[in-house]
């Protein structure tokens, strides 16, 4: 399958069934996460996968966008594993867990689990719940799950804005 195919046939799971992923398939999601491009090759990412009830229950407590996902990655980073730009002390961390999410989104995709990414938390609430170390930073969630067999794309999902919009050639 060209990528392309699997990046136009994803979409944002918002109902999931009940069946949880096999830890076989999960690895393989795991895996497009390690093998991630990170800057300064500092790999800062710190990924908490959550499936037990409590955690599950945490999560749904803290975000309605955790929706019934029976699986939810929390992707962390390192704050003091994140590269950092010398001259204006930038750091890399919030891109290098995006790329990291990304390629578990799509590896997910490609495997038939479905999949959400959520930022809409309240990132001191992740921190509190999981008693995360005080060097890490909740960057992100990525449901997983299988789609439930009413699940559509929300009507959103259709509008993207057409190339001019968004690429210049100069
Ligand atoms: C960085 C980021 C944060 C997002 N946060 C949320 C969220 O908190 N809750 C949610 O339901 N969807 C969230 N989404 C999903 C977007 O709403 C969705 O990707 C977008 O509307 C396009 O729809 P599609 O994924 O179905 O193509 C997020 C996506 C990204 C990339």
């Amino acid at each position: 399958m060209d990528i392309l195919d699997i990046l136009k046939s994803r979409y944002s799971v918002r109902d999931y069934s009940d069946r949880q992923i096999p830890s076989d398939i999960l690895e393989k999601i795991l895996e497009a996460g390690r093998v991630a491009p990170t800057a300064k090759n500092q790999q800062p990412q710190r990924v908490f996968v959550l499936q037990s009830k409590e955690a599950i229950e945490k999560i749904r407590g803290i975000t309605p966008s955790a929706y019934n996902a029976p699986t939810v990655l929390l992707i962390c980073a390192d704050m003091d594993v994140a590269w950092h730009r010398t001259r204006d002390s930038w750091c890399a961390a919030p891109i290098d867990t995006s790329i990291v999410t990304c390629h578990m989104m799509l590896e997910a995709e490609a495997l038939g689990v479905g999949s959400c990414w959520v930022c809409a938390f309240d990132a001191q609430k992740v921190i509190d719940a999981f008693d995360l170390p005080e060097n890490y930073y909740p960057y992100s969630l990525l449901d997983l799950g299988y789609a439930s067999d009413t699940c559509e794309p929300n009507p959103r999902h259709f509008e993207r804005v057409p190339i001019e919009d968004t690429v210049k050639y100069i």
